[in-house]
């Protein structure tokens, strides 16, 4: 269970200054309240007509473990032994859905509950890298925090974009609660979810642009923005198409 201040940080859209929105077929531009958080179900929970309907709106079907395993361990395999390297490699999940690509607590198709040893994702990986490869606490919130940071994902629907932003802080607090069973320090998990509120983002992937905007419209640009963590300065991601390393 996420506490109220994580909650209202995890709903914050850094490019709007507001709250993200839903873009759902239903409700739109109406932002996502607080109170609304405890509405919000992963796909596999929603009824059949529900599913279907995103489905044919917003081509939402969630990829199984199965294939995110095969398609991750060709991403990670190449890193080998250079394990500071992989933990600061970035990736970005496009149109991350619920995020199983970055972590996989459950099954994004069934539902079914994943243990951390089993799970697929980036982050996933990640975490277990270091859990073996690091002893120190202050190794260990270096490297998480880190690891985090490295990790990008965006979503046009703002229901899913709450899950796939939740999953990585759960995913993150439960690595330190049961597998570390350390606590970090106070101020520690609200950074986490801080990072999380920018490099996991609410984004059309045809425009760039927060859902159901665009340049041409009344407000002037709205080009959707990314923290650039080495600089510690806002980026518009539409800027960085076509610099990634190949
Ligand atoms: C096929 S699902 C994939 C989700 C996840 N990456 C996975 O593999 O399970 C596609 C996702 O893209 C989102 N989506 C659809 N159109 C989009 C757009 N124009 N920009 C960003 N996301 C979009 C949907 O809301 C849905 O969550």
């Amino acid at each position: 269970m996420l506490d109220d201040d994580i909650k209202k940080i995890l709903l914050l859209d850094r490019t709007t200054g507001g709250n993200i929105i839903w873009a759902t077929a239903e409700r739109s531009t109406q932002p996502i309240q607080l109170a609304d958080v405890e509405s919000i179900v992963p796909r596999h929970e929603k009824n059949r007509a529900d599913q279907k309907s995103r489905t044919r709106a917003r081509a939402e079907i969630f990829t199984p473990p199965e294939v995110c395993r095969i398609q991750n361990n060709l991403i990670v395999a190449p890193y080998g032994n250079r394990w500071q390297e992989f933990i600061d490699a970035k990736f970005l999940e496009i149109t991350c859905g619920e995020a199983p690509y970055i972590t996989s607590r459950y099954n994004a198709v069934t539902g079914a509950p994943i243990p951390f040893t089993e799970r697929v994702g980036l982050l996933d990986e990640k975490l277990r890298t270091i859990e073996r490869e690091t002893s120190a606490v202050a190794d260990r919130l270096e490297f998480v925090t880190r690891a985090v940071k490295s990790i990008y994902g965006y979503e046009f629907q703002g229901d899913n974009l709450f899950l796939a932003r939740r999953n990585v802080f759960e995913t993150v607090s439960e690595f330190f609660r049961d597998e570390l069973r350390l606590k970090p320090p106070e101020d520690f998990l609200p950074h986490v979810a801080e990072i999380i509120s920018w490099n996991l983002w609410q984004m059309d992937g045809l425009t760039n642009s927060p859902p159901f905007t665009d340049n041409a419209n009344l407000f002037g640009g709205a080009n959707c923005l990314i923290m650039d963590w080495a600089t510690r300065e806002p980026v518009e991601f539409v800027t960085l198409i076509g610099r990634a390393r190949r």
